[in-house]
Formats: C-alpha cells, structure tokens, sequence
C-alpha cells in the first residue's frame, strides 16, 4: 500500500525521497511524487507508474538543492491512478503526503465546498490538507496545533506527513493507525512508513505509536506529543540492524531469490529454536511465549491471505499432535462476526508477515479488548502487531520484497509445526506419528537440506510452467495438511499468473470441481505420504484423469515408487514423516507459480493491484 518518505536536514532532499520510495516500491503502486521545499516555495513532481518515469520526469530539475522534502508511493483508494491524483497535495502553502484511509472523507468534503474549498483531486488526502490549511488560516495557529485541532474530526486508520513551504514551520508526521518510523542520522531526519526507505547513514530509528504527532526541524531535533493528551512522549530510539538484505543479487526476481533463500531461513530459524542439551534436543521459545502458549486451553488463530493459509495447517498440525482445540478464520470475518472470545481458555495467535495488515491488528485489539492474550507470528520487528501483542515469535526470514508470501509462508508453517510438536503430549505424538519428540526434532533439522533437493525440481518445472502459461484455469488438490497447501498453490499462482486457480480438498471433488474438469485441464494433485490419506488421493487422481485431465503429481519419493503411475508429470520430493510433507511441497508450488509467470513475461514481484502491506481495510 502506500509509501511515505520524508526528510528534513542539511543534504539535498531529492535522491533520498528517489531512493527510499524505490526501496518502498515492493508494497505496491501505482503512481509516484515528490515535493521539495527551495528558495521559490515547494517544487512538486508527480508521475504514474514506476518510480523510474519519475526520476526521468524530474531530470535536472532546480529542485534538486532544497534540504527538505516528501516522497510518496500511491496505490489508489480514492480515485483512479493519475498525476491528479497523485501525491503530495497541496492546500494554500501546506503539502501532504499520506497512507491509509479517511472514511468520511466524503462528508468532510461536500462540508468543505460548502464553504468555498475547491478541490483539485478525488482523494481523502486532500480533504485533510484542506482542514488543516483553513484552521491555520482561520485560527491563526501554528501548523502542529493546526494539525491537531482537525484531527477529532477524521475517522479511519492513516498516518500523514506534512509541510509548510516556509521552511521556518517543523516537519509534522501523524500516526493514526498506518506505521511510521523516524530514522535519525548526523544530517537531519528521515519519516517513512518503515526502515527499508532509509539510506545506510542513518543508525538508529524510533518507531511512532498510534496517537503520535512528530514535529521535527532541519538540525534534527525533534519531539513527540501524545495527540489526545497533548503531553510529550519519551522516544525509545532502537538501533538499526545492519543484516538488512537488500538487492535481488544474482536472481532476476525477489521471489525467486527470497524462494531459494528458504533452506537458509529455515536452518537459521530451528538453530535459534531446537537446542541439544544433556536431556537431549529440546524446544526453546521466549518465557513470553510459554506463558500465553501454557495458559491456552483454545486457540484462535487469524490472519490474511497466505498467513490464513498458513493458520489452516497450523489448525491440523495443532488439533492433530497437542491435541489442543484451534479455530482458523479470515481476519477481516472475524473482525465483524462478534466472535464469541474467553479470556479464561482463548489465545489469539496473529499470523502476518508484515505485522501492518488492518484487519488482523484489529483482531488483535479486539482480543486485548476482551482480556484475550495475544501472541503474534511477525516477520517484520519493530512492525504495529509486533509491539501490540502479548508475546511475539518472530518468522526470522529476513526482508521479503516479493509481494508474493513464499519465505515467511515456510516460517510460518515451520514454527506452528514445531509448536504443535513441542505442546503435544509423548505419548500423543508416538500415536499420531510413530516417532518420539527427540525423532521429530532431529528429522526437522534435516529439512533445511531437503528443501535443497526439493529447490532442484526447478528444472523439471520449466517445462511444466510453459505449458501452463496458456491454461485458463489450474486445479490444485490436496488432504489433511496438504489442503491448505492446495489453497496456498492457487493463491500463489492465481497472484502472480492471473490465471484461475482454485485449490479444493480431495475430497470435494465430486461435489462441484469435478465440473471443471474436462480434456486437457491442468490438475496439481499433492499426494501426501500420509498412508491414511495416499488412496484417497489417489482415487481422486483417477477421477480427473478419466475426465481428460493433465495431472501433475508432488510427492515423496517413495510414495510415488509405491503408487501404479497415474500422472503425467512427477515431482518427486526426499521422503519424510507425513507432518513435514507440505513444509518440502509448499517449494514446488512456489515455483510452479513463479515459472508461469515469467512464462507470461508478467512483473512477478508486484503483480497487478496488489500490496507488500495491506494497511488499510
Ligand atoms: O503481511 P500479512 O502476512 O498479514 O499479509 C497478508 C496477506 O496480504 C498476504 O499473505 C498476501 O495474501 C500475499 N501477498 C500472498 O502471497
């Protein structure tokens, strides 16, 4: 969604803004602007599409010397892409950039041009400059207490950067909801909606909290108020890690790259989690996390799209091995179901990459609300749902630029596994799996080297993907843990391929799917090695190859030397215990998606109207 940068110091402001809003581009966008304050008042540059038609629109411009100035990266909520809509907007000597969304922006503007404002975009962003130029002008007040004096009448969740063009005026930022961060280096400051828009320089960074304003000036200095209270805020200033990876390396793409990365995050994640002690190995999480985790007699896990997915197996991994009762729902569902929540058995458990989605934040406040625990799987530290929750385990996987989810979907189902491994009674996981807790351990540290064989089936799937590249729509089926598996391989490849694809349960095939089913049309069976589920799958199988169906099959090694060839195409995984199967098949899927999408010559990192973070609803 949206990006925010802003700087305010003593070194041109232009390549900074140039370079933190193409750091932001992997949110996702749709068009680009910058505004820099010089000696003749704010010089403002906007263009749709890239960042890079921006850079080339600005050229030379003399606005290259001013020392403070805004950047933003919009992805349209009101009103189309287009230059006009475009940020920063600009209401008397004010401009504002901003992410999230004014929901009454509509009423707020029909009041404004009542009386007399006239608007020259379709967006909410400039119903708030306007308020805030009128109770300047009107008031007679400062630009912070300006700024204040409007707030109470926007509702929604949005943060916003402002500027006077009379440099004399602070730099303001709001925090309303959508994240902001201040970096603070030698030469000024910089505010942005995360840390990926800083340049190297800057050493330490101070997150904003929700009901924050910022004034900040040229020399660096800077304050925080408590917007409702008015009472200055103590910063927590956090240094900034220096193991952010950025670039895309050697791979065309981030999702390939951030894909071949996972044998990696996988070793280094267990590392930090399964200890071996005199006892044997072991599980170690942070006491935070025992805690809420040893209090939980019901777990609601929520999250979006491919963490939702990620909540699905979790729900099989933990009912099935802890033995411990989960509900999995849509974050933005529960959030308006009125779910019924006991703070006396309930954990809510947030799955997000990005620790920003608006939906699964307002699941978590909703649960704090009603004295429910919260604990949250994040990637991204420092991120709102990060420090909103009780307790956080965090994905560990690094920077992931893709807009596509693939090394924090890995995480996410390697820690609920490893959780669920960790709370199931001895004697439960012997029955379910036939191996103790020390086998289980010791066979998930061996995962990491077979993710690297299963990374090899990129060869054998080029030819698969070009086939596919011209399907009109793709099956994907699974049972048991592979059924969320099988709803993450058609999100994936519908996300980046724009072809159709549905991911159905084996077993529900012959309620409806089947229908789909006719000469030639691409089916992607994941056969689990599970030797209660391997028939049914099988027999599924069979029914789509008597309708005509191209069927690809991901499986075990030995699970396919067991099984009477029925698919056309093999991808053959290292064998495993049944409960990591989807841990090694959820790679194929990845790259199946991946490699039809380049077949397609489609901007795989930020497919069409999509966002890295969905802030707003
Ligand atoms: O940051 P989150 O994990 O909360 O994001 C949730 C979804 O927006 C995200 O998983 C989305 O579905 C991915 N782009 C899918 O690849």
């Amino acid at each position: 969604m949206c990006g925010i940068v802003g700087y305010t110091g003593t070194k041109p402001a232009l390549s900074f803004l140039l370079d933190g809003l193409e750091q932001l581009e992997y949110r996702g966008y749709d068009s680009a602007g910058v505004a820099v304050l010089g000696p003749k008042g704010a010089a403002i540059v906007k263009s749709v599409g890239a960042t890079r038609e921006l850079r080339e629109k600005i050229g030379n411009n003399t606005m290259a010397s001013g020392t403070t100035g805004l950047g933003h990266t919009r992805w349209a909520t009101h009103g189309v892409p287009s230059e006009r809509n475009a940020h920063p907007h600009a209401a008397g000597p004010l401009l504002i950039v901003h992410n999230g969304i004014v929901e009454n922006s509509r009423i707020l503007r029909e009041e404004l041009e009542v009386q007399g404002e006239v608007f020259l975009s379709d967006t909410d962003t400039e119903v708030i400059v306007r308020l805030v130029n009128l109770a300047m002008a009107t008031g007679r007040l400062p630009l912070a207490d300006a700024v204040r004096s409007v707030l109470h009448l926007l509702e929604g969740s949005y943060s916003f950067l402002i500027l006077h063009s009379d440099p004399a005026h602070p730099l303001i930022a709001v925090h309303r909801g959508a994240p902001l961060v201040l970096g603070l280096c030698d030469h000024g400051l910089f505010v942005a909606s995360d840390v990926t828009a800083f340049p190297a320089e800057v050493g330490s960074t101070v997150f904003l909290e929700p009901d924050d304003l910022l004034t900040a000036d040229p020399s660096g200095a800077y304050e925080i108020l408590c917007i409702s209270s008015g009472r200055k805020r103590e910063a927590c200033r956090i240094g900034r890690s220096r193991t952010e990876e950025h670039g895309k390396g050697e791979y065309p793409h981030y999702m390939v790259k951030e894909i071949c990365e996972q044998p990696r995050v996988l070793a280094e994640l267990l590392a930090g989690k399964i200890a071996s002690g005199p006892g044997g190995l072991t599980v170690h999480l942070p006491p935070k996390v025992e805690k809420v985790l040893s209090g939980a007699r019901r777990l609601r896990i929520v999250g979006c799209g491919t963490s939702y997915h990620a909540g699905l197996l979790g729900k099989y991994r933990m009912e099935g091995l802890a033995g411990l009762p989960v509900e999995v729902e849509i974050a933005s569902e529960f959030r308006y179901r009125d779910p019924i929540l006991d703070p006396e058995s309930d954990l809510l458990v947030a799955l997000t990459q990005s620790g920003e989605t608006a939906d699964t934040l307002a699941a978590v406040r909703m649960a704090r609300e009603a004295g429910v625990p919260t604990l949250a799987l994040v990637n991204v530290p420092g991120s709102t749902i990060a420090r909103e929750a009780d307790a956080v385990l965090f994905l560990e996987a690094g920077p992931e630029f893709g807009v596509a989810a693939t090394k924090t979907f890995l995480s996410q189902i390697a820690l609920l596994t490893l959780l669920s491994i960790h709370l199931a009674p001895e004697e439960r996981l012997r029955e379910k799996t036939g191996l103790s807790y020390q086998q289980l351990l010791s066979e998930f540290l061996e995962l990491p080297r077979r993710l690297d064989k299963s990374l090899s089936l990129s060869s054998s799937i080029m030819p698969l993907a070009a086939d596919l590249a011209s399907a009109p729509i793709v099956l994907f089926l699974g049972r048991g843990g592979d059924y969320p598996l099988a709803l993450e391989g058609a999100l994936k490849f519908k996300e980046i391929t724009y072809i159709h694809a549905e991911g159905y349960p084996g077993g529900e095939l012959k309620h409806g799917p089947l229908a789909l089913v006719d000469r030639g049309t691409p089916v992607i069976s994941l056969i689990s090695p599970d030797p209660r589920l391997l028939p049914k799958m099988v027999s599924n199988m069979q029914e789509t190859l008597a309708r005509g169906a191209r069927l690809t099959g991901i499986s075990s090694e030995s699970a396919f030397s067991d099984m009477a060839p029925v698919v056309s195409t093999e991808l053959s995984l290292p064998d495993c215990s049944p409960i990591f199967f989807p841990i090694l098949s959820s790679v194929p899927l990845q790259l199946l998606a991946y490699h039809t999408a380049c077949a397609r010559g489609l901007n795989v990192d930020r497919p069409r109207n999509l966002a890295k973070s969905v802030t707003v609803e």
